[in-house]
């Protein structure tokens, strides 16, 4: 496994370019799952969890390929697919769920093995199966796996009001009401800029979708669609994560192929800790030339504060002037990286869902472990700022979501290295 060393002190300045949301592409491959014929879908990070995404469509039938150089991947949908996603595959990575749903309604069937809680919490599925009870599905749970069963005359279009505005239970649900018989209502559905994506890939290959973007998605089903080429929306979590790098750092970044918009309230925050925001013809510029002030936040679902770019704000927060509560909504797991974070001598306090921080004038260099891709995100920016050295263990969690990030970092400015364990001996 690979490790970050980092010396900390460097004012990051430059400009980076954003790539395609990793939680929008591994799903539009696996909408590709709902057309026979070629897809093709560019703006792909070339990140391991595509590479999963990729193996799993293999493994249902598809001939897929993928070029790293041009982010592109190719899926060649066969008119007869396999209906089971083994549990080696779901494992190591959760949107493998992201088939349930194209493949109850190409199939009539699915085995999906359960993917289990990870280290940011307990995540269900609850939402999914409940919403594909009320389509007419029959839904077990056997040695490990969700078996699921469509009608025989298919999927039945009905009302379904989720409890919250789940990400994964609404493209479960919109995946599988797209040519189901009759309409889908989806009341209180997650509006994630990745969901909009999703839906205008499928209004691409012939779905009637109404409310795209809203809390009520109302989907008309319609015989087949069709493959087409589309092109990812880009992530606003990177973005948002450059946009950190430069209030932690005190630096100047200016962020390409970003969409403002889709981060007004992070943006915002960073306003009130003391940053210049400016919008660019093709994303933003962030400046920070102060200390930042402490921020307070609190997760929700789009289009409120993003949980996933929660422990990159505690960061900021644990060198900010000032004490700032930081509630997680969420996800509870996601303080575990807290303890990791006060290695480098942080003052953080959590209780429940709240974290306490106490901002100090500075965080001292040590080593560090990521626990998922978030909070790898906020310790390497917490080691840009610590004094002397910090080791970032378990980095291939951070690239999993992050395409070549300690080259990017590199090119802003920072003193990072990547290096394997057997090189520190
Ligand atoms: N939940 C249930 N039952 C369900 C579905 C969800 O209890 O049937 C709960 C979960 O346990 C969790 C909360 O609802 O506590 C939110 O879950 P949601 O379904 O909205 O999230 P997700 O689809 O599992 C996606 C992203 C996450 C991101 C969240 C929220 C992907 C692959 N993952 O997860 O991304 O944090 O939405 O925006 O799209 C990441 O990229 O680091 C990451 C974790």
């Amino acid at each position: 496994m690979d490790v970050f060393r980092i010396q900390g002190g460097a004012r990051l300045a430059g400009e980076v370019y954003v790539s395609g949301a990793k939680n929008s592409s591994l799903k539009l491959m696996a909408v590709a799952l709902l057309a026979p014929g070629v897809t093709t879908i560019h703006a792909v990070p070339n990140i391991v969890d595509v590479t999963i995404m990729a193996e799993l469509l293999r493994r249902l039938g598809c001939t897929v390929s993928y070029d790293a150089t041009s982010e592109t991947v190719v899926i060649e949908v066969p008119e007869v697919i396999e209906h089971r996603a083994d549990y080696d595959l779901v494992r190591r990575m959760r949107a493998s769920i992201a088939v349930l749903g194209p493949l109850v309604a190409r199939t009539g069937a699915a085995d999906v093995a359960l993917p289990g809680g990870d280290a940011i919490g307990s995540r269900g599925l609850d939402m999914h199966t409940a919403g594909l009870e009320r389509m007419g599905a029959t839904v077990t749970n056997e040695h490990g796996y969700l078996v699921v069963h469509a009608p025989l005359e298919g999927l039945i279009g009905t009302q379904v009001f989720l409890d919250f505005p789940s990400v994964g239970a609404t493209e479960t649900l919109l995946m599988a009401g797209v040519t189901a018989n009759g309409t889908t209502v989806i009341d209180n559905a997650a509006r994630e800029p990745e969901i909009v994506d999703i839906c205008n890939m499928l209004v691409r290959m012939g779905a009637q979708i109404e409310g795209i973007g809203s809390h009520l998605l109302t989907i008309t089903g319609v015989s087949a669609l069709n493959p087409v080429e589309y092109t990812t929306v880009s992530d606003r979590i990177v973005a948002g994560t450059w946009a950190v790098a430069a209030a932690i750092t005190q630096g100047d970044i200016t962020v390409h192929n970003a969409n403002p918009d889709h981060l007004a309230i992070a943006l915002e925050k960073l306003v009130t800790a003391g940053a210049i925001v400016n919008k660019t013809g093709t994303g933003f510029r962030i400046q920070m030339e102060r200390r930042p002030t402490a921020i307070d936040i609190a997760t929700l679902p789009y289009p409120g504060f993003p949980t996933d770019l929660q422990p990159q704000f505690i960061a900021l927060n644990a060198i900010a002037e000032g004490s700032a509560m930081v509630t997680e909504n969420l996800f509870e797991g996601r303080f575990r990286f807290v303890q990791e974070l006060s290695r480098l001598g942080a003052e953080v306090r959590t209780d429940g869902h709240h974290a306490l921080i106490r901002g100090r004038t500075g965080l001292s260099g040590a080593p560090v472990e990521a626990t998922d891709i978030r909070a790898g995100a906020g310790l390497v920016l917490a080691g840009l700022v610590a004094d002397g050295e910090t080791t970032v263990h378990a980095v291939d969690h951070i690239d999993r979501g992050y395409v070549n990030f300690e080259k990017q970092l590199t090119l802003l400015g920072a003193d990072i290295v990547r290096e394997s364990i057997a090189d520190l001996s």
